[in-house]
């Protein structure tokens, strides 16, 4: 039955008829969506309009204790067993990337998770420096948990601006959810890094050659605006700043399917390496 539901309003013409219905709309949105995890909602012109309608169903955003609970685990010590496939991919440049006293600026990296994954494949050795930057609750979990866990080379803050320098900056599943990436209105993210990193991976983002939207995204206890991303808009923002794509990967993992809209389903997003050239 759910899967004839998601066919239906995401992957055929018959969803985007069925959204001209208002009454329908309504009733998946407060039967099926509201208070859910990780579900799309509507298609909106700008990250403003998607963060007025998520406004309008509750609270709006990543900064949140519940969020941080279920993100950062401080309930079990040990890592999860069973993680997303395509950090496989960011794990294998890694090991080529990185070079003892490197720094890595794991922005938007919650509790620090992908650190502890890299400790688990043993990527990581001493002298190294991993900074995550996040919402203060992440980052006080992330704090404690890493306490607990005795980890020796993982710092936490919560503003890009004061992390270190970076070798290496991360943003895995994360800049989707910023309001401005790119500084289209004010800074973007490579204005406020303190220092151009020469690598970055970027994993776990919706983009196509559609022109750019934003949809919402439940996360239980909040809504949070989710960009999908254009692939030559994002490409650009990089190149300017003088990176050149290394590589590319798709993560089978993750879909965007966005109900009466099947015109945006995205069946994978993807993955980055850019390196800037000298
Ligand atoms: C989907 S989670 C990804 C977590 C982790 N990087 C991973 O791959 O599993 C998105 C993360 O981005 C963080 N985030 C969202 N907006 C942010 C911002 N403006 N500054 C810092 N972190 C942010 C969230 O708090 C959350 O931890």
């Amino acid at each position: 039955m759910k899967q004839l539901f998601k066919a239906l309003m995401m992957h055929s013409a018959i969803g985007a008829w069925l959204g001209k219905l208002p009454f329908l709309k309504g009733l998946y949105l407060r039967h099926v969506w509201a208070g859910r995890m990780d579900l799309f909602y509507g298609l909106f012109g700008s990250y403003a309009e998607a963060e007025r309608f998520s406004a309008n169903i509750g609270k709006v955003g990543w900064h949140d204790d519940t969020l941080a609970e279920l993100l950062v685990r401080d309930a079990e010590v040990e890592a999860p067993t069973l993680f997303q496939t395509s950090q496989f991919a960011v794990m294998l440049w890694l090991s080529k990337l990185l070079q003892p006293g490197s720094t890595v600026v794991d922005f938007g990296g919650a509790g620090g998770i992908f650190y502890e994954l890299c400790e688990r494949y043993g990527l990581l050795k001493p002298p190294l420096s991993w900074h995550v930057v996040d919402m203060p609750d992440m980052v006080e979990r992330g704090r404690q948990r890493h306490a607990r866990l005795g980890s020796t080379m993982i710092s936490f803050g919560s503003e890009l601006a004061e992390a270190p320098a970076p070798d290496i900056m991360l943003m895995l599943g994360m800049i989707q959810y910023l309001p401005d990436p790119f500084g289209e209105q004010g800074p973007g993210i490579l204005d406020t890094v303190p220092a151009l990193p020469e690598h970055i991976l970027i994993n776990k983002i919706p983009i196509s050659d559609a022109p750019d939207a934003w949809t919402a995204q439940n996360h239980v206890s909040s809504v949070i605006p989710c960009r999908l991303f254009n692939r030559a808009k994002f490409l650009a923002y990089f190149e300017a700043r003088g990176y050149r794509l290394q590589d590319r990967w798709l993560v089978p993992e993750l879909q965007a399917e966005i109900p009466f809209h099947p015109e945006r389903t995205l069946t994978y997003f993807e993955g980055f390496y850019l390196r800037r050239q000298a």
